[in-house]
């Protein structure tokens, strides 16, 4: 037995703390572990049975620090596994060092996309952006706009009526009826009841009617209304504005028509084509080889929807303008089919920008 050898069992301790520190998995410890304390071949068990070939004399002190390396070592295990049981992650847990999934970014709807378009250019020519209720009231549907019951105009704009009242308001009369409505135009009312001239506003919203579904035809759809209201307002300041607009939308050559036309809430009332802007009027298959492609109707706001909010029909004149925004769309994105834009099918919405 010599000092040496006796040294050399007590690092062993040390020596199994440096191995276990170092050990990069569970299985790489549980490795180090019986590399010592393995029952055979085991580092620690070598030395007890060269224990018993020892010479009697250093047998005891050897045998004392075989006995005192082995405890230090256990303790040493059992210290390890308690930290690493304290520092394991609960089943099921998540590891949130793992690189996350990213979203793919959402995009504008195509219909948004478009309306947006045509908000900007109506905010630069000074109109005021407004919105007026999808659940509304007979009256302003068609009353107001001079539609009284039965007129044959209403028959063409079924909707769906509803047996609520209107957010907001106490319940109507019974001969007033609660619906969706069928254009945005009921917004001119709303508006032209709460402010007076000059007036200058677009409002887009969604309408509905009773349509069947088809190529070009949704049970509900979207529209922007526009109405300026003022002194000296003219059929040139519509046509004017309808051609600005146009010419920003769609082509800077495009040309306004005015087709006669009649609605019950303007005199005179016109349907507006704007001017092919793929062939420029010369006739394609876009506008069916007419050279022009409609887009809503517009007109001079009758004297009698003046009467109906209190304006003083002597002093004002005004006009009044309804764009089909799916058929805006369908146009500048030859889509041909209405209903793509209600089915939130990714691979169409995937085809606009964001
Ligand atoms: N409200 C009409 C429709 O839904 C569109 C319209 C036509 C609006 C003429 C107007 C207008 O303001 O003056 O078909």
């Amino acid at each position: 037995m010599n000092p040496t050898q006796l040294d050399e069992i007590r690092a062993l301790a040390d020596q199994f703390g440096q191995a276990l520190a170092s050990a990069s998995s569970a299985t790489a410890a549980q490795a180090v572990r019986d590399r010592y304390l393995g029952r055979k071949g085991g580092i620690v068990a070598d030395l007890m049975q060269q224990l018993a070939g020892a010479p009697p004399d250093a047998r005891r002190e050897l045998g004392r620090a075989v006995n005192e390396v082995k405890q230090a070592i256990e303790l040493r295990w059992k210290t390890y596994q308690t930290e690493a049981e304290q520092h394991a992650r609960p089943a099921g847990a998540v590891d949130v060092t793992l690189p996350g999934r990213s979203a793919p970014p959402g995009r504008r709807h195509p219909l948004t996309l478009v309306r947006d378009r045509m908000e900007a250019i109506f905010s630069r020519m000074g109109f005021a952006i407004v919105e007026g209720p999808e659940a509304e009231d007979e009256w302003h549907c068609f009353d107001a706009l001079n539609m009284p019951a039965e007129h044959p105009a209403r028959d063409m704009q079924d909707t769906l009526y509803l047996a609520a009242p209107i957010m907001g308001e106490s319940r109507r009369p019974d001969d007033l009826r609660t619906m969706l409505r069928t254009h945005t135009s009921s917004i001119q009312i709303r508006y032209m009841q709460a402010h007076q001239p000059p007036v200058r506003i677009v409002a887009p919203g969604r309408v509905y009617r009773r349509d069947d579904l088809d190529l070009t035809h949704t049970p509900m759809f979207t529209q922007m209304e526009g109405l300026a209201v003022g002194d000296g307002i003219s059929l040139a300041d519509l046509k004017g504005t309808l051609t600005a607009f146009a010419r920003d939308m769609f082509s800077p050559s495009a040309r306004v028509r005015f087709r006669p036309s009649f609605f019950p809430y303007t005199e005179p009332s016109a349907e507006v084509d704007i001017s092919c802007w793929q062939c420029d009027g010369a006739g394609c298959q876009m506008c069916k080889r007419t050279g022009w492609i409609e887009v809503g109707g517009c007109g001079m706001v009758h004297p009698a929807v003046f009467e109906a909010v209190g304006y003083d029909t002597e002093r004002y004149t005004g006009f009044a303008f309804g764009i089909g925004i799916e058929r805006v769309a369908i146009l500048r994105h030859q889509v041909q089919d209405i209903r793509l834009f209600f089915e939130n099918d990714i691979r169409f919405l995937e085809q606009f920008p964001i």
